[in-house]
């Protein structure tokens, strides 16, 4: 390292370099769309749950404190147990403080949901990365409840809430592939007396759904005209629930990545989850010549999970059709170092919504690839990537801009680059996966200070 370079260092950046023989076994954290979701539904049902194996990171801790601002009794114990005193639907009280959001944009457009059909008024705050993605999406389907939202700019973050008093059942078709609305709508529903309705055209991430029903709350979801139709009456009641949250499937895919593209290595993922609407990086990764074993079948909180085994593989490209973003919106930056290493050149089409994610993720890729030496570029909406089998140049210093996923997908390429890779915060890890850098240790990853 030479001086200028250690006069760039933050506190929290760090170097990636070339790795191979990477090997062992590991636990994958709680997925963090699941464990949002459980702190919420058990806040709400009757009586107590217990959650085991929820994701310790920020992020959660936003839903935690925020689900604690409105009345319900959370315990963290040492044995990575969570006893939630639940309240039951319709009793949230009046926050003293603003709810802050930190880096979430899952927990503040949820907790968005849930507040909007109580007779709630407070503000929802958030980090600088929250306060520029849009909101509207969720607070416009949430007006027809009742509720009232003023928002900074019409758009943004700080936003002035006030509940709906008397909430009135809405049947909403939605205009964008997003889970999070699809959520929003359905917390704000339960405190609803009458029947809400959600249409989905494009099958987003399903597990709110899949928990109202571990949960014992009755939904009827039917399929008609290439169409989905989510429908359940109001103000019912939710049943405790003991449950274990799987491994999360986006996590995994970064040391998943690691483990097809550094050589001569041999790796197993414990415990994943694996859930059609979520399974697009690993559709891809099979279409590529991935070489993964999908084994131990097992049923957690109405999920399927495996446990995966890879090994070092030579990749093909891909064409990856923009009807597959939902099931994988989160994973197109770790699938485009797989595809930089792949055997001719990738295209990855319909990618707007990640314009924006943490950060703007479509120029998040397409900088810390080119300024590693991949040669990629934008057109229209779509990413185009000219593998090398050889791996990249590297060394640059990638700036992740309070982005987790540019920030592990950066290390993982500079683990298959020529020169160490230079990543300026690893703090933003911790949003969604705090064990990250100590398990790719583990396996064998060269990273230092
Ligand atoms: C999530 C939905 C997705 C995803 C996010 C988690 C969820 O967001 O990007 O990380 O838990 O519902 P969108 O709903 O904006 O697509």
């Amino acid at each position: 390292m030479n001086q200028d370079q250690k006069n760039n260092m933050s506190s929290s950046s760090l170097f990636s370099s070339k790795s191979s023989d990477l090997s062992g076994e590991i636990i994958i954290p709680g997925d963090k769309s699941i464990s949002h979701r459980c702190i919420i539904l058990s806040s709400l049902a009757i009586g107590e749950s217990k959650i085991t194996g929820l994701l310790n990171s920020s992020d959660i801790n936003c839903t935690i404190n925020s689900m604690k601002s409105l009345g319900s009794c959370i315990k963290l114990n040492s044995n990575d147990e969570c006893i939630i005193n639940g309240i039951g639907i319709g009793s949230l009280k009046q926050p003293e403080t603003p709810l802050d959001f930190g880096n979430s944009g899952t927990a503040a457009r949820l907790i968005l949901g849930l507040v909007s059909t109580h007779p709630i008024e407070t503000n929802f705050i958030g980090d600088e990365s929250l306060s520029q993605r849009p909101m509207k999406r969720v607070t416009e389907p949430l007006i027809d409840f009742g509720a009232n939202f003023q928002l900074r700019n019409s758009e943004f973050l700080p936003i002035d809430v006030k509940g709906a008093e008397h909430p009135i059942p809405i049947i909403h078709e939605m205009s964008i592939a997003s889970a999070q609305v699809k959520s929003a709508i359905m917390l704000a529903g339960l405190n609803t007396p009458g029947i809400t309705t959600i249409i989905e055209k494009e099958r987003t991430r399903d597990h709110t759904e899949t928990l109202f029903k571990y949960y014992g709350y009755e939904i009827n979801i039917e399929e008609k005209d290439g169409k989905y139709f989510i429908s359940f009456e109001g103000q019912k009641s939710l049943n405790p629930v003991s449950i274990k949250v799987p491994g999360d499937p986006s996590s995994a895919a970064y040391p998943l990545v690691a483990g097809l593209v550094c050589k001569n290595s041999n790796i197993k993922i414990k415990g994943v989850l694996l859930n059609p609407t979520r399974d697009g990086i690993y559709k891809c990764l099979d279409e590529m010549g991935a070489n993964l074993r999908y084994f131990n079948k097992k049923n957690e909180a109405g999920e399927i999970t495996y446990d995966i085994e890879i090994s070092s593989s030579t990749l093909d490209p891909i064409d990856v059709p923009a009807n597959r973003a939902p099931s994988m919106i989160d994973d197109y930056p770790i699938l485009a170092v797989a595809a930089s290493m792949a055997n001719g050149t990738s295209i990855f089409r319909g990618l707007s919504e990640l314009k924006v994610k943490e950060s703007d993720r479509l120029l998040g890729i397409y900088n810390f690839l080119s300024k590693n030496g991949v040669n990629t570029s934008i057109e229209d909406n779509n990413l185009i990537i000219h593998g090398n089998v050889s791996g990249p140049k590297g060394g640059a210093l990638i700036e992740t801009n309070l982005d987790h996923r540019i920030a592990m997908s950066s290390i993982i390429l500079g683990m298959v680059s020529d020169k160490p890779i230079k990543v300026d915060d690893t703090e933003t890890i911790k949003t969604s996966f705090p064990n990250f850098i100590k398990l790719m240790k583990k396996l064998g990853a060269k990273l230092s200070v």
